[in-house]
């Protein structure tokens, strides 16, 4: 019988030639789709899709060699598309993993960043100049000794609850949170072979956000406080949670970056859940009238199916 830390590797390697590794596959709002970016090669893609586009076509990751680089920011290559999806403050983003290999262990991780002074949102934004607030971190990341999904003797981990879920987790966008365009970050990172240094998978896939006010306005949302973190300074290729071994019983996990706003409110792990979509929805994509500095919807040429087009919801100052 191997040992333990062979059948790790076995496990690693299989995961990582085999099954390939994953992309953003979908976000539902409110049970409502809208597609990501599947980056192997012979996809078409929709063009409707609100998930960044990246030229990982191995279903890939960006390493800790890339940690100071802009691949790091919404993997690599990641070129924003024109729509966004529209989602309330206060409400949760359902983000739809294209399948999760279970020996990928590690921290699943949500940030956002806004888009400001851009002619189309968050359509036209250069990534180096996002600003990153951290909204999740998936703590408790690692619950010692707990029977995780394939019996690491580190625990239960954070991916352990996302497989259960189908692969998803859900996001919530502060109350608070200034309506505009702003970009999702969602990222995994897999630390099956992180016990060497450079050897831990980060996974960031990007996506664009149309961030309305909340529902009700009352009780008057407290304004969220954004922070401003580069995500080239994210990481460090000897963090804690960057360079450890998890074929070893471990006390815990020091999640790696920034800590979470402290007006964020990360969905629980029992709290997670998988969900269906129900329909299709209309992205919001916005052109610059630069006179005005008002944005406006066209939602005809990026329909997906005919769903009714939604005009003139989508203004900001
Ligand atoms: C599970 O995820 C896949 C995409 O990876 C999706 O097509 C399917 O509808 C999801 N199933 C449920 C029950 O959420």
């Amino acid at each position: 019988m191997p040992s333990l830390s062979t059948s790790l590797l076995l496990l690693g390697t299989a995961a990582s030639k085999v099954l390939a590794h994953s992309h953003l596959a979908h976000i539902l709002v409110n049970g409502v789709l809208y597609n990501g970016f599947d980056p192997r090669p012979n996809i078409a893609n929709f063009p409707n899709r609100v998930g960044w586009s990246s030229s990982n076509t191995d279903d890939g990751y960006v390493g800790p060699a890339d940690y100071a680089s802009p691949e790091i920011i919404c993997h690599k290559s990641g070129a924003p598309p024109l729509a966004h999806a529209p989602v309330k403050a206060g409400e949760k983003v359902h983000v739809q993993w294209n399948g999760w290999p279970i020996g990928h262990v590690g921290p699943v991780l949500a940030y956002i960043a806004p888009c400001l002074n851009t002619p189309n949102g968050c359509g036209s934004v250069a990534k180096t100049n996002l600003r990153w607030t951290k909204l999740d971190d998936s703590n408790p990341v690692l619950v010692p000794g707990a029977p995780g999904n394939w019996g690491s003797p580190a625990g239960k981990w954070a991916t352990d609850v996302m497989i259960a879920q189908n692969n998803s987790w859900q996001v919530e966008i502060p109350r608070g949170l200034k309506p505009g365009p702003y970009v999702l970050r969602h990222e995994i990172i897999a630390l099956h072979f992180a016990k060497d240094k450079g050897g831990a998978q980060n996974y960031p896939v990007c996506m664009n956000l149309w961030v309305e006010a909340p529902a009700s306005s009352v009780p008057a949302p407290q304004p969220f406080k954004l922070d401003s973190f580069d995500a080239r300074a994210f990481y460090k290729d000897t963090d804690k949670g960057i360079l450890i071994d998890v074929s070893t019983s471990l006390t815990g996990y020091v999640v790696p970056g920034p800590t979470v706003a402290p007006q964020a409110r990360p969905v629980a792990h029992g709290q997670q859940q998988m969900m269906l979509s129900r329909a299709d929805g209309t992205p919001v994509v916005v052109v610059s009238s630069t006179a005005t500095r008002k944005w406006t919807p066209t939602g005809g040429a990026v329909k997906r199916t005919a769903e009714p087009v939604v005009k003139g919801r989508y203004f900001r100052d």
